[in-house]
Protein backbone atom coordinates (compact mmCIF):
# COMPACT_ATOMS: atom_id res chain seq x y z
CA UNK A 1 0.00 0.00 0.00
CA UNK A 2 1.08 3.46 -0.84
CA UNK A 3 1.06 5.61 2.17
CA UNK A 4 1.10 9.28 1.43
CA UNK A 5 1.95 12.15 4.11
CA UNK A 6 1.11 15.87 4.10
CA UNK A 7 3.11 18.48 5.59
CA UNK A 8 6.68 17.44 6.73
CA UNK A 9 7.20 18.88 9.82
CA UNK A 10 7.84 17.17 13.03
CA UNK A 11 5.10 15.19 13.14
CA UNK A 12 4.80 14.47 9.43
CA UNK A 13 8.97 13.35 8.86
CA UNK A 14 7.90 11.00 12.02
CA UNK A 15 4.95 9.10 10.32
CA UNK A 16 6.60 9.50 7.05
CA UNK A 17 9.58 7.26 9.25
CA UNK A 18 7.43 4.97 10.49
CA UNK A 19 5.22 3.94 7.44
CA UNK A 20 8.53 3.67 6.00
CA UNK A 21 10.02 1.36 8.36
CA UNK A 22 6.96 -0.43 8.01
CA UNK A 23 7.66 -1.41 4.59
CA UNK A 24 5.39 1.40 2.74
CA UNK A 25 6.34 3.35 -0.43
CA UNK A 26 5.57 7.19 1.24
CA UNK A 27 5.05 9.94 -0.99
CA UNK A 28 5.26 13.29 1.52
CA UNK A 29 4.17 16.42 0.31
CA UNK A 30 4.57 20.20 1.40
CA UNK A 31 4.07 23.28 0.54
CA UNK A 32 7.83 24.52 1.73
CA UNK A 33 10.58 23.25 -0.21
CA UNK A 34 12.99 24.13 2.84
CA UNK A 35 10.53 22.13 4.85
CA UNK A 36 11.12 18.79 2.84
CA UNK A 37 14.48 19.83 2.45
CA UNK A 38 14.64 19.64 6.32
CA UNK A 39 12.73 16.50 6.42
CA UNK A 40 14.46 14.67 4.04
CA UNK A 41 18.33 14.74 6.22
CA UNK A 42 16.78 14.42 8.97
CA UNK A 43 15.18 11.13 7.87
CA UNK A 44 17.88 10.47 6.60
CA UNK A 45 20.39 11.03 9.45
CA UNK A 46 17.63 9.30 11.72
CA UNK A 47 17.64 6.21 9.67
CA UNK A 48 21.29 5.94 9.32
CA UNK A 49 21.69 5.80 13.45
CA UNK A 50 18.99 3.39 13.57
CA UNK A 51 20.86 1.17 11.07
CA UNK A 52 24.02 1.74 13.56
CA UNK A 53 22.58 0.55 16.36
CA UNK A 54 21.52 -2.45 14.33
CA UNK A 55 17.62 -1.62 15.13
CA UNK A 56 17.16 -1.67 10.68
CA UNK A 57 19.04 -3.29 8.52
CA UNK A 58 18.98 -1.60 5.41
CA UNK A 59 18.78 2.46 5.87
CA UNK A 60 19.22 3.38 2.65
CA UNK A 61 16.08 1.11 1.17
CA UNK A 62 14.02 2.75 3.89
CA UNK A 63 14.93 6.22 2.57
CA UNK A 64 14.62 5.39 -0.73
CA UNK A 65 11.02 4.46 -0.59
CA UNK A 66 10.40 7.44 0.73
CA UNK A 67 9.83 10.63 -1.82
CA UNK A 68 9.96 14.08 -1.08
CA UNK A 69 7.00 16.05 -3.55
CA UNK A 70 5.84 19.59 -3.79
CA UNK A 71 2.97 18.74 -5.76
CA UNK A 72 -0.25 17.51 -4.61
CA UNK A 73 -1.17 15.14 -7.49
CA UNK A 74 2.05 13.14 -6.84
CA UNK A 75 -0.02 11.72 -3.67
CA UNK A 76 -2.47 9.87 -6.46
CA UNK A 77 -1.51 6.42 -6.07
CA UNK A 78 -2.14 6.58 -2.03
CA UNK A 79 -4.69 4.45 -0.66
CA UNK A 80 -3.70 6.34 2.79
CA UNK A 81 -2.95 9.74 3.62
CA UNK A 82 -1.68 10.93 6.49
CA UNK A 83 -2.28 14.73 7.30
CA UNK A 84 0.04 16.90 9.71
CA UNK A 85 -0.01 20.78 8.77
CA UNK A 86 -0.67 23.61 10.65
CA UNK A 87 -3.38 23.29 13.32
CA UNK A 88 -5.92 25.48 11.37
CA UNK A 89 -9.19 24.46 10.67
CA UNK A 90 -9.97 26.09 7.33
CA UNK A 91 -6.85 24.97 5.96
CA UNK A 92 -7.17 21.19 6.63
CA UNK A 93 -10.67 21.65 5.09
CA UNK A 94 -9.04 23.06 1.67
CA UNK A 95 -6.58 20.24 1.75
CA UNK A 96 -9.05 17.74 2.16
CA UNK A 97 -11.47 18.76 -0.40
CA UNK A 98 -8.78 19.27 -3.01
CA UNK A 99 -7.18 15.36 -2.15
CA UNK A 100 -10.58 14.27 -2.72
CA UNK A 101 -9.95 15.46 -6.33
CA UNK A 102 -7.08 13.40 -6.68
CA UNK A 103 -6.90 10.12 -5.05
CA UNK A 104 -8.99 7.53 -5.77
CA UNK A 105 -12.67 6.74 -3.66
CA UNK A 106 -11.02 4.00 -1.85
CA UNK A 107 -8.33 6.15 -0.07
CA UNK A 108 -8.62 6.20 3.71
CA UNK A 109 -8.03 10.17 4.65
CA UNK A 110 -6.44 10.72 8.15
CA UNK A 111 -5.63 13.49 10.02
CA UNK A 112 -3.00 14.09 12.85
CA UNK A 113 -4.68 16.74 14.13
CA UNK A 114 -4.42 17.28 18.13
CA UNK A 115 -7.44 19.18 18.89
CA UNK A 116 -9.69 20.02 16.30
CA UNK A 117 -13.01 18.11 15.13
CA UNK A 118 -12.50 15.30 12.70
CA UNK A 119 -16.28 15.63 12.11
CA UNK A 120 -15.99 19.26 10.93
CA UNK A 121 -12.75 17.98 8.22
CA UNK A 122 -14.79 15.19 7.14
CA UNK A 123 -17.71 17.45 6.48
CA UNK A 124 -15.66 19.28 3.70
CA UNK A 125 -15.17 16.00 2.22
CA UNK A 126 -17.66 14.25 -0.88
CA UNK A 127 -17.17 11.06 0.86
CA UNK A 128 -16.47 11.73 4.85
CA UNK A 129 -16.57 7.69 5.63
CA UNK A 130 -13.68 8.10 4.38
CA UNK A 131 -12.02 10.22 6.91
CA UNK A 132 -10.65 9.73 10.46
CA UNK A 133 -8.59 11.01 12.95
CA UNK A 134 -5.01 9.53 13.20
CA UNK A 135 -2.99 10.90 16.57
CA UNK A 136 0.43 10.27 16.27
CA UNK A 137 2.40 11.56 19.73
CA UNK A 138 5.96 13.17 19.49
CA UNK A 139 8.46 11.97 18.39
CA UNK A 140 6.02 9.34 16.50
CA UNK A 141 9.20 7.09 15.73
CA UNK A 142 9.52 6.87 19.61
CA UNK A 143 5.73 6.97 21.17
CA UNK A 144 3.74 3.99 20.76
CA UNK A 145 0.49 5.35 20.95
CA UNK A 146 -1.93 6.43 18.28
CA UNK A 147 -5.09 7.37 19.26
CA UNK A 148 -7.68 6.52 16.34
CA UNK A 149 -10.77 8.93 16.02
CA UNK A 150 -13.39 8.21 14.43
CA UNK A 151 -15.62 11.41 13.11
CA UNK A 152 -19.28 10.73 13.24
CA UNK A 153 -19.40 10.31 9.60
CA UNK A 154 -16.58 7.44 9.32
CA UNK A 155 -17.17 4.12 8.21
CA UNK A 156 -17.13 1.79 11.58
CA UNK A 157 -15.02 -1.18 9.29
CA UNK A 158 -12.10 1.41 8.78
CA UNK A 159 -11.56 2.04 12.31
CA UNK A 160 -10.66 -1.85 12.22
CA UNK A 161 -8.78 -1.72 9.32
CA UNK A 162 -6.99 0.98 11.02
CA UNK A 163 -6.41 -0.53 14.42
CA UNK A 164 -5.11 -3.67 12.58
CA UNK A 165 -2.55 -1.53 10.48
CA UNK A 166 -1.16 0.77 13.53
CA UNK A 167 -0.61 -2.63 15.62
CA UNK A 168 0.90 -3.96 12.35
CA UNK A 169 3.18 -0.65 11.79
CA UNK A 170 4.54 -1.87 15.55
CA UNK A 171 1.98 0.84 17.47
CA UNK A 172 -0.40 0.31 19.97
CA UNK A 173 -3.84 1.78 19.01
CA UNK A 174 -6.65 3.12 20.92
CA UNK A 175 -9.72 4.35 19.80
CA UNK A 176 -11.05 7.95 21.66
CA UNK A 177 -14.78 9.68 20.60
CA UNK A 178 -14.22 12.67 18.78
CA UNK A 179 -14.32 15.45 21.68
CA UNK A 180 -12.01 17.74 22.03
CA UNK A 181 -8.31 16.87 23.37
CA UNK A 182 -9.09 12.91 22.32
CA UNK A 183 -7.97 11.03 25.35
CA UNK A 184 -4.22 12.35 25.89
CA UNK A 185 -4.74 16.20 26.00
CA UNK A 186 -7.75 15.75 27.84
CA UNK A 187 -7.13 13.74 30.66
CA UNK A 188 -3.09 15.59 30.75
CA UNK A 189 -4.75 18.80 31.07
CA UNK A 190 -4.50 19.37 35.31
CA UNK A 191 -1.29 17.90 34.84
CA UNK A 192 -0.28 21.44 33.41
CA UNK A 193 -3.50 23.45 35.15
CA UNK A 194 -3.29 22.65 38.55
CA UNK A 195 0.56 22.92 38.95
CA UNK A 196 0.64 26.38 37.66
CA UNK A 197 -2.45 27.05 39.72
CA UNK A 198 -0.60 26.24 42.62
CA UNK A 199 2.66 28.17 41.48
CA UNK A 200 0.44 31.48 41.10
CA UNK A 201 -1.25 31.13 44.32
CA UNK A 202 2.16 30.78 46.02
CA UNK A 203 2.09 27.48 47.49
CA UNK A 204 5.34 26.41 46.35
CA UNK A 205 7.42 27.31 43.60
CA UNK A 206 7.93 25.79 39.73
CA UNK A 207 11.23 23.57 41.24
CA UNK A 208 9.49 22.58 44.32
CA UNK A 209 6.30 21.48 42.27
CA UNK A 210 8.48 19.38 39.57
CA UNK A 211 10.31 17.87 42.45
CA UNK A 212 7.22 16.39 44.44
CA UNK A 213 5.12 15.03 40.67
CA UNK A 214 8.68 13.66 39.94
CA UNK A 215 9.97 12.40 42.88
CA UNK A 216 7.08 11.79 45.44
CA UNK A 217 4.40 11.49 42.42
CA UNK A 218 7.10 9.16 40.08
CA UNK A 219 6.09 10.88 36.98
CA UNK A 220 9.28 10.89 34.51
CA UNK A 221 8.84 15.24 33.96
CA UNK A 222 7.88 18.19 36.12
CA UNK A 223 4.89 19.75 34.64
CA UNK A 224 6.83 23.06 34.35
CA UNK A 225 10.11 21.45 32.51
CA UNK A 226 7.57 19.28 30.49
CA UNK A 227 5.81 22.41 29.03
CA UNK A 228 9.16 23.91 28.65
CA UNK A 229 9.91 21.34 26.42
CA UNK A 230 7.03 20.62 24.24
CA UNK A 231 6.47 24.82 23.90
CA UNK A 232 3.92 27.29 24.98
CA UNK A 233 3.11 27.93 21.73
CA UNK A 234 1.70 24.38 21.42
CA UNK A 235 0.54 23.60 25.30
CA UNK A 236 -1.12 26.74 26.03
CA UNK A 237 -2.76 26.70 22.73
CA UNK A 238 -3.90 22.80 23.01
CA UNK A 239 -5.14 24.17 26.29
CA UNK A 240 -6.71 27.24 25.05
CA UNK A 241 -8.70 25.17 22.26
CA UNK A 242 -10.02 22.47 24.21
CA UNK A 243 -10.76 25.13 26.86
CA UNK A 244 -12.56 26.97 24.29
CA UNK A 245 -13.87 23.71 23.01
CA UNK A 246 -15.52 22.50 25.97
CA UNK A 247 -17.76 25.72 26.15
CA UNK A 248 -15.37 27.14 28.58
CA UNK A 249 -15.82 24.55 31.43
CA UNK A 250 -13.62 25.93 33.95
CA UNK A 251 -11.34 22.88 34.35
CA UNK A 252 -9.59 22.93 31.54
CA UNK A 253 -8.87 27.03 31.82
CA UNK A 254 -5.60 28.75 30.73
CA UNK A 255 -3.59 30.62 32.67
CA UNK A 256 -2.15 34.19 32.30
CA UNK A 257 1.53 33.16 33.77
CA UNK A 258 1.65 30.77 30.76
CA UNK A 259 0.05 33.54 27.96
CA UNK A 260 2.22 35.83 29.50
CA UNK A 261 5.69 33.34 28.26
CA UNK A 262 3.77 33.26 24.56
CA UNK A 263 3.19 37.00 24.44
CA UNK A 264 7.19 37.27 25.62
CA UNK A 265 8.28 34.59 22.82
CA UNK A 266 9.69 32.74 25.85
CA UNK A 267 8.43 29.10 24.51
CA UNK A 268 10.41 27.10 26.45
CA UNK A 269 13.62 25.18 25.74
CA UNK A 270 13.32 26.20 22.01
CA UNK A 271 14.17 29.44 22.38
CA UNK A 272 16.15 29.19 25.28
CA UNK A 273 13.62 30.06 27.85
CA UNK A 274 10.45 29.39 29.58
CA UNK A 275 9.81 28.76 32.78
CA UNK A 276 13.25 27.86 33.53
CA UNK A 277 16.10 29.57 32.00
CA UNK A 278 17.96 27.78 29.69
CA UNK A 279 20.63 30.64 29.25
CA UNK A 280 24.48 29.06 29.77
CA UNK A 281 25.77 29.47 33.25
CA UNK A 282 22.05 29.76 34.65
CA UNK A 283 21.83 27.21 37.04
CA UNK A 284 18.36 25.43 37.81
CA UNK A 285 16.70 26.53 40.90
CA UNK A 286 16.68 24.54 44.10
CA UNK A 287 13.03 22.75 45.59
CA UNK A 288 12.01 23.04 48.88
CA UNK A 289 12.27 19.36 49.37
CA UNK A 290 9.43 20.13 52.09
CA UNK A 291 7.70 16.19 52.63
CA UNK A 292 4.37 17.46 53.65
CA UNK A 293 4.03 20.39 50.80
CA UNK A 294 5.09 17.71 48.60
CA UNK A 295 2.45 14.81 49.46
CA UNK A 296 -0.47 17.65 49.02
CA UNK A 297 1.09 19.49 45.90
CA UNK A 298 1.27 15.32 44.59
CA UNK A 299 -2.71 14.56 45.77
CA UNK A 300 -4.10 17.70 44.19
CA UNK A 301 -2.85 17.33 41.27
CA UNK A 302 -3.31 13.37 41.23
CA UNK A 303 -6.77 13.80 42.51
CA UNK A 304 -7.28 16.28 39.45
CA UNK A 305 -6.10 13.68 37.09
CA UNK A 306 -8.02 10.80 38.42
CA UNK A 307 -11.37 13.10 38.46
CA UNK A 308 -10.57 13.88 34.62
CA UNK A 309 -9.52 10.24 33.80
CA UNK A 310 -12.81 8.93 35.55
CA UNK A 311 -15.21 11.78 33.64
CA UNK A 312 -13.65 10.61 30.18
CA UNK A 313 -14.74 7.17 31.04
CA UNK A 314 -18.24 8.08 32.34
CA UNK A 315 -19.20 10.08 28.93
CA UNK A 316 -17.37 6.81 27.21
CA UNK A 317 -14.92 8.96 25.28
CA UNK A 318 -12.60 5.61 25.43
CA UNK A 319 -12.96 2.24 27.51
CA UNK A 320 -11.01 1.89 30.85
CA UNK A 321 -8.46 -0.15 29.03
CA UNK A 322 -8.09 2.49 26.59
CA UNK A 323 -7.71 5.48 28.76
CA UNK A 324 -5.52 3.51 30.56
CA UNK A 325 -3.23 2.80 28.02
CA UNK A 326 -3.44 6.06 26.14
CA UNK A 327 -1.89 8.00 29.54
CA UNK A 328 0.98 5.14 30.05
CA UNK A 329 1.79 5.15 26.23
CA UNK A 330 0.99 8.59 25.18
CA UNK A 331 2.60 10.81 28.15
CA UNK A 332 4.45 7.97 29.99
CA UNK A 333 2.64 8.65 33.62
CA UNK A 334 3.47 5.63 36.17
CA UNK A 335 0.39 4.26 36.36
CA UNK A 336 -3.02 4.59 34.38
CA UNK A 337 -5.53 6.53 36.44
CA UNK A 338 -7.40 4.65 36.88
CA UNK A 339 -5.42 2.10 38.42
CA UNK A 340 -4.18 4.90 40.42
CA UNK A 341 -7.27 5.93 41.93
CA UNK A 342 -8.08 1.82 43.10
CA UNK A 343 -4.95 1.84 44.25
CA UNK A 344 -4.42 5.14 46.28
CA UNK A 345 -8.01 5.51 47.58
CA UNK A 346 -11.05 6.20 45.71
CA UNK A 347 -12.65 7.87 48.94
CA UNK A 348 -9.09 10.08 49.28
CA UNK A 349 -9.39 11.69 45.91
CA UNK A 350 -13.06 12.17 46.67
CA UNK A 351 -12.40 13.55 49.80
CA UNK A 352 -9.26 16.17 48.20
CA UNK A 353 -11.34 17.47 45.23
CA UNK A 354 -14.65 18.25 47.70
CA UNK A 355 -11.83 20.38 50.29
CA UNK A 356 -10.98 22.21 47.14
CA UNK A 357 -14.21 22.87 46.44
CA UNK A 358 -15.49 23.90 49.80
CA UNK A 359 -12.48 25.66 50.34
CA UNK A 360 -12.64 27.50 46.46
CA UNK A 361 -16.35 27.13 45.41
CA UNK A 362 -15.21 26.99 41.92
CA UNK A 363 -16.75 24.39 39.28
CA UNK A 364 -13.24 23.66 38.46
CA UNK A 365 -13.07 21.14 41.55
CA UNK A 366 -16.18 19.30 41.32
CA UNK A 367 -16.00 15.51 41.33
CA UNK A 368 -17.49 13.71 38.46
CA UNK A 369 -20.30 11.50 39.34
CA UNK A 370 -18.54 8.44 38.80
CA UNK A 371 -15.87 8.66 41.95
CA UNK A 372 -18.79 10.10 43.88
CA UNK A 373 -20.70 6.99 42.97
N1 LIG B 1 4.18 18.77 17.52
C1 LIG B 1 3.51 17.93 18.28
O1 LIG B 1 3.90 17.60 19.42
C2 LIG B 1 2.24 17.31 17.77
C3 LIG B 1 1.79 16.11 18.32
C4 LIG B 1 0.63 15.51 17.79
C5 LIG B 1 -0.06 16.13 16.77
N2 LIG B 1 0.40 17.32 16.27
C6 LIG B 1 -0.35 17.92 15.14
O2 LIG B 1 0.31 17.59 13.93
C7 LIG B 1 0.15 18.66 12.98
C8 LIG B 1 1.51 19.14 12.53
O3 LIG B 1 2.26 19.56 13.65
P1 LIG B 1 3.84 19.74 13.59
O4 LIG B 1 4.29 19.97 14.97
O5 LIG B 1 4.45 18.67 12.77
O6 LIG B 1 3.94 21.13 12.78
P2 LIG B 1 5.19 21.74 12.01
O7 LIG B 1 5.00 23.21 12.04
O8 LIG B 1 6.47 21.15 12.51
O9 LIG B 1 4.98 21.21 10.50
C9 LIG B 1 3.89 21.56 9.70
C10 LIG B 1 4.32 21.45 8.24
O10 LIG B 1 3.16 21.59 7.43
C11 LIG B 1 3.50 22.37 6.29
N3 LIG B 1 2.28 22.96 5.75
C12 LIG B 1 1.56 23.99 6.25
N4 LIG B 1 0.47 24.20 5.48
C13 LIG B 1 0.51 23.25 4.49
C14 LIG B 1 -0.36 22.94 3.41
N5 LIG B 1 -1.47 23.65 3.17
N6 LIG B 1 -0.02 21.90 2.62
C15 LIG B 1 1.11 21.18 2.85
N7 LIG B 1 1.97 21.45 3.84
C16 LIG B 1 1.66 22.47 4.67
C17 LIG B 1 4.50 23.39 6.81
O11 LIG B 1 5.30 23.90 5.76
C18 LIG B 1 5.29 22.55 7.81
O12 LIG B 1 6.44 21.96 7.22
C19 LIG B 1 -0.73 19.69 13.66
O13 LIG B 1 -2.06 19.45 13.33
C20 LIG B 1 -0.47 19.43 15.14
O14 LIG B 1 -1.53 19.85 15.95
C21 LIG B 1 1.53 17.91 16.72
Amino acid sequence: MVVGVIGSGAMGAGIAQVAAMAGHTVWIYDTQQAALENASAALKSNLTKLEEKGKIKDAASVFAAMHFVSSLSALAPCKLIIEAIVENLHIKKTVFSELETIVADDCLLASNTSSLSITSIAAACKLPQRVLGLHFFNPAPLMALVEIIPAIQTDASIITTMKELMTAWGKTPVIAKDTPGFIVNRVARPYYGEAIRIYEEGIADMATIDWALTQIGGFKMGPFALMDYIGHDVNYVVTATVFESFYYDPRYKPSFSQKRLLEAGWLGRKTGRGFYNYAQGETTPAANEDAVLGKQIVERVLAMLINEALEALHLNIASAADLETAMTKGVNYPKGLLAWCEEWGKEKALAVLDNLYNNYHEDRYRACVLLRK
